[in-house]
């Protein structure tokens, strides 16, 4: 599709550990955006904005919930989520009740992988799941 103009993507995360650090920036290799923390607000309008939470005791962070609460349903054309978790499943379904009470679009689908969480899932996210987020977002920027 050589005459598309091309899509504006924007990443955005919040990590504790640094697990969906490391997911983002694998986001960030594929995509060609930066990898930046939910702390930054979005600067310009965007067709995708590739959101990363993870799981923690009763849910995704305040962090990640004030970022939401700050979006201009008008600036951000859709969403696509990625998580990890240590227990449970991911956050996704949290994450897309909050965006879509402020009107804004979210992929059905999404990404989840487990995170080590003290004894459990050590050294996840690992290569392998690096390597499908990759596939998954490289799938992703086909379209
Ligand atoms: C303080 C804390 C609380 C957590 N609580 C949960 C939890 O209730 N359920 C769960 O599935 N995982 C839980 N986890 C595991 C994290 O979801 C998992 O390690 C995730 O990969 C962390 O991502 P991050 O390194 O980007 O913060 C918790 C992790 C931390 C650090």
């Amino acid at each position: 599709m050589t005459h598309e103009k091309k899509k504006k993507i924007a990443i955005r995360y919040y990590s504790k550990t640094g697990h969906m650090k490391r997911m983002a920036e694998v986001v960030a290799a594929v995509t060609g955006a930066e990898a930046r923390p939910v702390s930054e607000p979005m600067e310009e309008p965007v067709d995708t904005l590739f959101l990363g939470s993870a799981v923690y005791l009763a849910g995704v962070d305040a962090q990640v919930k004030d970022f939401i609460a700050s979006l201009d349903a008008e600036r951000v054309k859709k969403v696509v989520c990625f998580s990890s978790a240590g227990i449970l499943t991911s956050s996704y379904a949290q994450v897309k009740a909050l965006l879509e009470q402020r009107g804004i679009a979210v992929d059905a689908r999404e990404f989840h992988c487990r995170g080590q969480f003290a004894l459990l899932h050590r050294g996840h996210p690992d290569r392998q799941d690096l390597d499908a987020l990759r596939h998954f977002v490289a799938q992703l920027e086909e379209e």
